[in-house]
This record gives C-alpha cells, sequence and structure tokens, in this order.
C-alpha cells in the first residue's frame, strides 16, 4: 500500500478495494454526513465500488486523491482525507472525514494541513480550495486553521457551499 504523506499521529495512504468495509462503517454514520452532501452508503459492496471509482481511479488519472487516515499507535483507519482534482471546478479542494470517535483531537488539522503542504511542495500546485457547508463549523475552524480563507458562496449538487482558498 502507497502512503501518501506521514505526519506526528497519522499515515495517508492510497486506499485499496479492501478498505471497503472501514469506508461503508464512516458512510454509513449520519452525524459523520450531517453537513455533506454525499447519501448514506447501503452497504460493503457499494463503498467498494466508489471507492474504484473515485479515489483509486483518481491516482491513476491524475497521480493523486483522497486517503485513508490510519492513527499511527493503533493501526486503526480513522477516516479519509487529502486533495482531489474537481473536473467541475478546475480546482484541487482539500478535504477530511474521521469517525465521531477521533473528533475533537487536532486530528482533521494535523492531516489538512499536510495535505496542503504536500500539495504546494510535492505536487507544486499553486492554490488550493475548500468546500464547505457553512454550518459545519467544526470544518470551517479546520480549513481556518490550515490558512484557508473565504472567498465565495457557490451552489452546486443543490446545496450552497462556502468556498475557501490558500495560494502558496
Ligand atoms: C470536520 C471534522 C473532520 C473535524 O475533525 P476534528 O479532528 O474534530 O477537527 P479538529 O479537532 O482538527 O478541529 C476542529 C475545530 O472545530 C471546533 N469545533 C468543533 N465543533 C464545533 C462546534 N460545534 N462549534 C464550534 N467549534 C467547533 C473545535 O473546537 C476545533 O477548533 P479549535 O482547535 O479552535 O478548538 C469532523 O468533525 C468530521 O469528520 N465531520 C464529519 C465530516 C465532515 O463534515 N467533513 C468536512 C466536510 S467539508
Amino acid at each position: 500500500m502507497k502512503v501518501i504523506l506521514e505526519t506526528e499521529r497519522l499515515f495517508l495512504r492510497e486506499y485499496v478495494e479492501a478498505d471497503a468495509e472501514a469506508f461503508f462503517k464512516l458512510n454509513s454514520d449520519p452525524e459523520v454526513l450531517r453537513f455533506v452532501p454525499d447519501k448514506g452508503l447501503l452497504n460493503v459492496e457499494q463503498a467498494r465500488q466508489i471507492l474504484v471509482d473515485h479515489p483509486i481511479a483518481d491516482y491513476r488519472k491524475y497521480g493523486f486523491g483522497r486517503g485513508a487516515c490510519i492513527l499511527k499507535s493503533t493501526g486503526e483507519q480513522i477516516g479519509f482525507a487529502g486533495l482531489k482534482y474537481l473536473e467541475e471546478f478546475g480546482e484541487v479542494d482539500v478535504a477530511f472525514r474521521l469517525m465521531r470517535t477521533h473528533w475533537g483531537q487536532g486530528l482533521a488539522t494535523e492531516a489538512a494541513l499536510a495535505c496542503v503542504r504536500f500539495g504546494f511542495a510535492k505536487l507544486g500546485l499553486k492554490r488550493i480550495i475548500g468546500l464547505v457547508m457553512p454550518e459545519n463549523i467544526a470544518s470551517v475552524r479546520v480549513l481556518e486553521k490550515t490558512g484557508l480563507r473565504y472567498a465565495e458562496t457557490v451552489t452546486f449538487w443543490g446545496s450552497q457551499f462556502s468556498k475557501y482558498v490558500i495560494t502558496q
């Protein structure tokens, strides 16, 4: 499995199909999905298909994509983080989604900071965005602590999102 980056407490590594169960567990918690446009996953097979069609396809197409967050101390998979090229915007966005049991420990900020640095230093990006529902206060905080700043409000997938931006 390919490690994308490492932080003090986390590994971010590329997804593989065998992560379907963990991905399903993450994406079937309504609290986790409260402020994200994705619908809850129905089963592990659907989770596997999404991994194949999205992050795993992105690695091949663009050379990068979102990855699985592994807690170094236990080896547990606690969620995802990472950069994704958004075709509809022609921009790269940073995102994070963690299991509820691991919220409130600064882990999303730790992951997001490392992802942004990686994007600038290793991928040569000039600009990274973050899309967030304005009522998702924890996520807005993470973006701000990562150095992104509010730029504008955009509508897509039928909802309004605040677009945050950081430039190198
Ligand atoms: C968003 C998410 C990844 C944050 O993870 P986390 O590891 O708890 O984040 P951090 O601990 O790094 O930082 C969270 C910050 O938000 C603050 N926060 C959290 N909930 C809050 C609330 N309801 N009101 C005000 N501040 C809040 C925390 O205090 C912290 O800020 P601080 O360091 O200034 O105290 C996590 O809540 C999650 O997975 N949510 C569901 C998925 C999601 O919405 N992802 C983002 C989509 S854009």
